[in-house]
């Protein structure tokens, strides 16, 4: 952030633990500060959570101050220690710098640097970018703050942001990107940058999107960006629609349980205007030429974590409406196998920030190779859909929690419309067929409703299952990636071994794990539907129930048959079986937020995990 005293602004260090708190779900395995006044630079910084670095501020203030930086870590070269936190002060404390990503080529600078004499005393690679910046600003800037940091800049390899302040240039912050996120803010008298907009949703909507391999320099009254070799660029002004109020906890004891229950919501804001009133999708984003999808005849949906299970369901539908082949593979596993892609193969990725390294990677990477890529993605601005030819937004509204949840329902809704779309332009339904799937989709919302208003009964069977020390979870069809999202949320919030099987598969290996006692969940298809799918899955419920496995049974309303192989069962309402996932989940969901809560675990954060990855 920078401000100055005269304009009234926010003092620096409100902003910065503000915007900490709300970036906090990135990284919270250490927490720093650094603020600039006429006296020159001090910092404060903390292992553990944001709340380490206050109690700390509270114990040793720091001056008031209107220009300063923050960071929340992730850590990856060396471990969460005070020492190896951010802010970085180097040059017997002329300048401070902060850094996210992985600068590649540390070891060759460390090295020559250490040559002339630089003291390392932390072991990560932003200590290098800081003693870089601060001796290329010694020497060849002749005391051009932004100079130093667009040469710095040049020099380094991998992905970075960089953000850095002086003592002999009060009121300025000079930061420069590459491959990882960046925005400004701008205010009356003061204007901030951020890794995304939530960094100063409280103080500003006003934002400028910047471009790959910028610099850029905020004072109190102006903003300058540059490419890396000083070239003048513009950025492109946004408003932020996203509420504060809407990242805030209202009421619930985690944002995970308020995430839980804004599902219906959620799925409701991203249907929303997307199709008219005879059924017709009308996808206002779709920057591809239509006679292009037309002729499209592969289908790549690309992925990591939680938004790689809804690749996998959406698979199903997209499939059966549109007749197009559809692979789901996970980003980073995805440009090392060679993939075969054509201009014909539409490249689909489905990513909550919009910044995921290894999905972003992905993309660009099917790009080079010719297709045409379409971001599914519920951030504003972020990386991802700037990068793609188009965009089909979630309208889920900010995620904070690490574990996702309401982005998951949401984005099976998107990737929906973008199968109906496809059917609709091919002509592969009939328009009829179309509308009645729309509007079973819009009946989601009230259903998921319903099972939240019926969900205590999964709370108290999660209680009572806190010392479980594996669950396992079988479906088949779209269950089955319905299973494997359940066992990731038991695995990420609760701690607890889990898996998710295609309950076809069971038979041929993992029966072996059923012993007395082990708790299985199974998602059942809804018997109204083809193939005798129903009873394939029951007999998988006797199967392992024969062999002492307690059962739990996620079914539709008005399936009795399962109650006699079920020790309990949470019924969902009626619906197609493509769209069963959006319902089937919230139980699991609800199952391992209550679990975890009731371990005393910090569902919102996790060990270990951050909310967006920006490193590979
Ligand atoms: C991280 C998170 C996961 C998330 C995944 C993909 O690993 O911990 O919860 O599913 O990233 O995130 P994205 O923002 O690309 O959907």
């Amino acid at each position: 952030a920078a401000g100055s005293a005269d304009s009234h602004q926010h003092s620096a260090l409100d902003v910065l633990i503000e915007g900490l708190r709300r970036l906090e779900y990135r990284g919270y395995d250490s927490a720093g500060v650094a603020v600039l006044t006429d006296q020159g630079i001090e910092s404060r910084k903390k292992a553990g959570k944001l709340a380490n670095l206050e109690a700390e501020l509270e114990a040793s203030p720091l001056p008031v101050a209107y220009t300063g930086i923050g960071h929340t870590r992730w850590a990856t070269h060396g471990g969460p220690t005070d020492r190896n936190a951010h802010p970085h002060v180097v040059d017997g404390g002329s300048l401070a710098l902060i850094h996210n990503g992985i600068i590649e080529n540390f070891a060759e600078h460390k090295a020559a640097l250490e040559a002339d004499g630089v003291e390392f005393v932390s072991e990560t690679d932003t200590e290098v970018a800081a003693a870089l910046l601060a001796k290329v600003y010694d020497t060849e800037s002749e005391g051009d703050l932004t100079r130093a940091m667009q040469l710095t800049s040049q020099r380094l390899e991998g992905a970075f942001t960089l953000l850095a302040i002086h003592k002999d240039h009060p009121g300025v912050v000079v930061a420069s990107r590459r491959n990882s996120p960046l925005v400004i803010g701008l205010g009356e008298g003061e204007n901030f940058l951020g890794s995304d907009v939530s960094g100063f949703i409280d103080f500003t909507k006003r934002a400028v999107e910047l471009a790959q391999d910028q610099v850029v320099t905020i004072t109190p009254e102006s903003f300058e960006i540059t490419d890396f070799f000083g070239s003048p660029a513009q950025g492109k002004e946004f408003t932020v629609d996203w509420d504060a109020a809407a990242a805030e906890k209202d009421g619930y004891p985690s944002f995970m349980e308020k995430e839980i229950h804004d599902q219906p919501e959620a799925v409701l804001q991203t249907l929303l205007g997307r199709s008219d009133i005879d059924g017709r999708l009308t996808l206002d984003e779709m920057r591809i030429d239509p006679e292009e999808l037309k002729k499209i005849d592969k289908i790549i949906v690309l992925a990591c974590g939680t938004s790689a299970y809804a690749g996998h369901v959406a698979k199903y539908a997209i499939e059966t409406w549109c007749r197009i082949p559809t692979e789901v593979e996970l980003a980073h596993e995805f440009r090392y196998r060679e993939p075969i892609i054509t201009p014909t193969t539409l490249v689909v990725s489905l990513s909550q920030s919009g910044e995921t390294m290894d999905t972003l990677m992905a993309v660009r990477y099917a790009r080079e190779q010719g297709a045409r890529t379409m971001a599914i993605c519920n951030t504003n601005g972020s990386t991802i859909p700037r990068e793609s030819d188009a965009v089909l937004y979630t309208h889920a509204g900010p995620e904070i929690a690490v574990a996702s949840t309401k982005a998951f329902l949401a984005q099976i809704v998107a990737a929906y419309l973008l199968g109906l779309y496809l059917a609709q332009l091919r002509g592969n339904k009939f328009q009829g067929e179309i509308k009645d799937i729309l509007a079973d989709l819009n009946k989601i919302p009230a259903k998921i409703q319903s099972v939240l208003d019926n969900a205590d009964p999964i709370r108290e069977l999660a209680r009572s299952m806190k010392d479980a020390d594996s669950v396992l979870f079988l479906g088949r069809h779209v269950g089955f990636p319905v299973a494997l999202e359940g066992a990731l949320k038991l695995k990420e919030i609760a701690y607890i071994h889990a898996e998710g099987f295609a309950a076809g598969e069971l038979k041929h290996g993992p029966i072996a794990l059923i012993e007395e006692g082990q708790p299985v969940f199974i998602v059942v298809p809804s018997p109204r539907g083809r193939d005798s799918l129903h009873a394939k899955v029951v007999s998988n419920i006797q199967e392992v129930r024969a062999r002492g496995a307690r059962t739990f049974v996620i079914a539709e309303e008005g399936d009795e048959a399962v109650k006699a192989y079920a020790e309990e069962v949470f019924f969902i309402p009626e619906t197609q079986p493509l769209l069963a996932p959006l319902l089937a989940t919230v139980p699991l969901q609800i199952f391992a937020a209550a679990l975890a809560g009731a371990k005393g675990y910090d569902v919102d954060q996790p060990r270990n995990l951050a909310k967006s990855v920006t490193v590979e």
